[in-house]
């Protein structure tokens, strides 16, 4: 019930719509209705109630929203919405039920107390202040394409905060989006692998954005390298239309996953072609010369020995980025 009065606020969002309206449409008393607006405010929905008039929701209220998502999503998208105040961490959520939930489910946690970021590493995920989702996909995809899902997440964001916001987000290789120079986005992608088949049972796309920054100010660890869209824009953040965009481009780039379409602007983003960087692989370190990232999301590099490799794991340190 309380969904379905959020979905009608939805589609009249900025417009008061009376109780008795309300209850009309639903089957039920004015008193329910009320008693679930109440509830609802409670939980951060920014609803105007007003005398003869009724309830309206405002125009900038951002309280995550099942209703308010899926405005931005495709009509026959199909999967669930699952919205949490507290997880542990959204992607360890999502791997729990992946196997008997729908496909392109979604899981948003308002707040991570041990979220996850890559090679075991912690991704701080305060309250109020970011983007904590993970979607589970279950694409007819081969286990060798595993990098390009990132990459293919990686240019869904960056094509949202540009297309919503003005912003010209930049791709580190091979998670990682940068707006002038500091870190908005982090990627985690997991899998769990049908080895007869070399196909993907399921794939959860774990999605990290600073939204603006926590009230108590960055970790000291982070506050040099961390940024959030808000520091970047004018454009007022609506958290659930940046997901809907997000989400839509992510399910649109799969129907055509195969022609690699995505890895051109995958390129035209990445801010490390031509440089020099320190690339960390296999626990060993190397300052390496990036030449290109090919069709396979794995990086062409010139090594110390003036010999082309590839890698298609590791990680990049900017921290010694030299230009050619
Ligand atoms: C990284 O920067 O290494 C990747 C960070 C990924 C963070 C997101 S937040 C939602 C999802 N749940 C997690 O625990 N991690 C990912």
């Amino acid at each position: 019930m309380k969904q379905k009065i959020l979905d009608i606020l939805e589609q009249n969002r900025g417009k008061s719509i009376s109780g008795s309206q309300i209850a009309k449409i639903l089957n039920c008393s004015r008193t329910a209705i009320w008693k679930h607006i109440n509830q609802l405010k409670h939980e951060g929905f920014d609803i105007q109630s007003t005398t003869n008039k009724g309830y309206c929701l405002n125009i900038f209220d951002d309280a995550f929203s099942e209703s308010a998502i899926k405005k931005y999503l495709p009509s026959d998208f199909s999967g669930d919405i699952l919205i949490y105040d507290v997880l542990e961490s959204t992607n360890t959520t999502a791997k729990s039920i992946a196997e008997n939930a729908k496909e392109n489910t979604i899981i948003i946690a308002k707040q991570q107390i041990k979220g996850r970021g890559r090679y075991g590493r912690t991704f701080y995920s305060p309250s109020q202040s970011g983007i904590y989702l993970s979607l589970i996909l279950k694409p007819n995809t081969e286990i060798k394409d595993a990098s390009l899902i990132t990459c293919m997440v990686a240019v869904s964001v960056v094509r949202a905060l540009n297309k919503l916001y003005n912003i010209d987000a930049k791709i580190k290789w091979v998670n990682d989006i940068y707006i002038n120079n500091k870190k908005v986005c982090g990627i985690l992608t997991e899998a769990n692998i049908n080895i007869e088949t070399s196909f993907f049972d399921y794939i959860i796309v774990g999605i990290g954005i600073n939204i603006k920054p926590p009230l108590e100010g960055y970790e000291q660890s982070i506050k040099d390298i961390a940024t959030s869209v808000c520091e970047n824009t004018d454009i007022p953040v609506l958290k659930n239309q940046l997901i809907g965009e997000i989400v839509s481009d992510i399910l649109n780039n799969l129907k055509s996953f195969k022609s690699c379409d995505f890895m051109k602007e995958y390129k035209q983003h990445s801010f490390i072609i031509g440089k020099k960087v320190d690339l960390v692989s296999q626990n060993k370190t190397e300052t390496v010369t990036i030449l290109d990232i090919n069709n396979s999301g794995h990086l062409v590099f010139l090594n110390q020995d003036n010999q082309v490799k590839e890698a298609f794991s590791g990680e990049i340190s900017i921290r010694n980025i030299q230009n050619l």
